[in-house]
């Protein structure tokens, strides 16, 4: 099962100032690559918007990935309103009030997609979630926006991180098998691993931001995307693939 994760396009209207960064044009860049790619499965991980969630910028991204005839499926970020994004996808009937959470089972893996639009999980999905990962009986595969564990990026870890992160911690760490979880978010690549917990931050569509860095500062303003493998014989492999982006 080969999937693309994309994250953190912030798409904007034409004509908005995106900090020098053809926002636009980075996103169309991405897609030709995944196309090369000829994944099975397209997973967009959260911030589709610039600022807001915005439903002609859904249905624009929308009408890209629908060019490409590749599944695809999205989760909501903070700047992202996920109600929105799942009426713009079709997939609102996955709605539970106004949060986007599911599970699929793809070629035999679980995998969980996560709601953090808020900063946080709910209480109503963090049972949710308790309960899912009590049926899976073997390794499994997670999509959240928000990183779950403090991940070595200052300016993200102090003014930005998951809210209720220990709360969410318990849930997974009391989970008895491995979890690869793939985020955005942050901007940066990184690799965070605690307990059963295999993190992978997968950098922007839009800019990177400088991991060291007490404030924040960008780093770069290459792009990146990450293509995933889940294996049949229970390996979960993955590879960030970086290119040029657009200025405008
Ligand atoms: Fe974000």
């Amino acid at each position: 099962m080969k999937i693309v994760q994309i994250t953190d396009l912030h798409v904007a209207d034409e004509g908005v100032g995106t900090n020098g960064v053809d926002v636009r044009q980075n996103f169309q860049a991405v897609l030709k690559t995944t196309r090369s790619l000829a994944p099975d499965l397209i997973v967009l991980t959260g911030d589709l918007c610039y600022d807001v969630g915005e439903e002609r910028t859904y249905r624009w991204i929308r009408s890209h990935l629908d060019f490409l005839k590749i599944p695809y499926t999205a989760i909501g970020g903070n700047h992202d309103s996920s109600s929105m994004l799942a009426k713009a996808f079709h997939i609102d009937h996955l709605l539970v009030g106004n949060e986007l959470f599911y599970r699929r089972e793809l070629e035999g893996w679980n995998v969980l997609f996560l709601e953090t639009s808020v900063g946080e999980l709910s209480e109503k999905q963090l049972l949710w979630l308790e309960i899912e990962l009590s049926k899976i009986g073997r390794d499994a595969v997670i999509f959240m926006h928000h990183p779950p564990i403090i991940s070595g990026v200052p300016f993200m870890d102090n003014k930005h991180a998951l809210r209720n992160m220990a709360e969410v911690q318990a849930v997974l760490f009391n989970f008895p098998h491995h979890l690869s979880i793939f985020c955005g978010h942050y901007h940066v690549e990184k690799v965070v691993c605690q307990r059963n917990l295999t993190v992978h931050i997968t950098p922007s569509v839009f800019f990177q931001i400088d991991w060291h860095a007490e404030g924040f500062k960008v780093d770069h303003h290459r792009i990146g995307l990450r293509e995933i493998n889940l294996r049949n014989d229970g390996v979960v492999e993955s590879t960030v693939i970086y290119q040029q982006g657009h200025k405008k």
